[in-house]
């Protein structure tokens, strides 16, 4: 197990656009246990390798529900429907919130560790947080979609991203 260090905004690798996964080995498995290990101690709900310094399209969500830890590895999303408009915050952005309007659903394809291709559907909070990392592998942070944001007191049971 080990915490990486996260890269906290203004960083120019928060706002590149992440290179494609090539080679599914160890090396990868490593980054991966590591972002799950970075996330969980930093009580977020995903992470992208950006945020850990890595230029990879490689991202991890984990909203605590059936899906269980969720890697992405170059996700593309196939299909969204519908909107919602709620709550955000992301590890790279301490103590910052704010709302933003995103698809209601997704689905995505995507890679795991092991470089089987698989597609998943989410909808609601899921959906957010995958496309907020999915976002962050193309260098776009949730600041430049946020349209309020949240005074402290309205923080409460607010996720980090
Ligand atoms: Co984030």
């Amino acid at each position: 197990m080990s915490i990486r260090k996260i890269v906290m905004h203004p960083a120019e690798i928060l706002e590149q656009i992440c290179r494609p996964v090539e080679k599914f080995d160890k090396k990868l498995a490593k980054i991966l246990d590591d972002m799950y290990d970075t996330m969980i101690e930093n009580d977020g709900v995903g992470l992208a390798a950006p945020q850990i310094g890595l230029n990879l399209r490689a991202a991890i969500v984990d909203i605590d529900d059936e899906f269980g830890t969720i890697e992405m590895i170059n996700p593309r999303i196939v299909k969204t429907a519908g909107e919602q408009t709620g709550p955000e915050g992301c590890l790279s952005f301490p103590d910052l919130f704010g709302e933003v309007t995103r698809p209601d659903f997704v689905k995505i394809e995507a890679f795991d560790r092991k470089g089987r291709s698989y597609s998943l559907e989410a909808e609601g909070f899921l959906a957010r947080a995958i496309q907020h990392e999915i976002d962050h592998l193309d260098g776009i942070l949730f600041t430049t979609k946020v349209i309020r944001y949240l005074k402290e007191d309205e923080l409460k049971g607010v996720e980090t991203e």
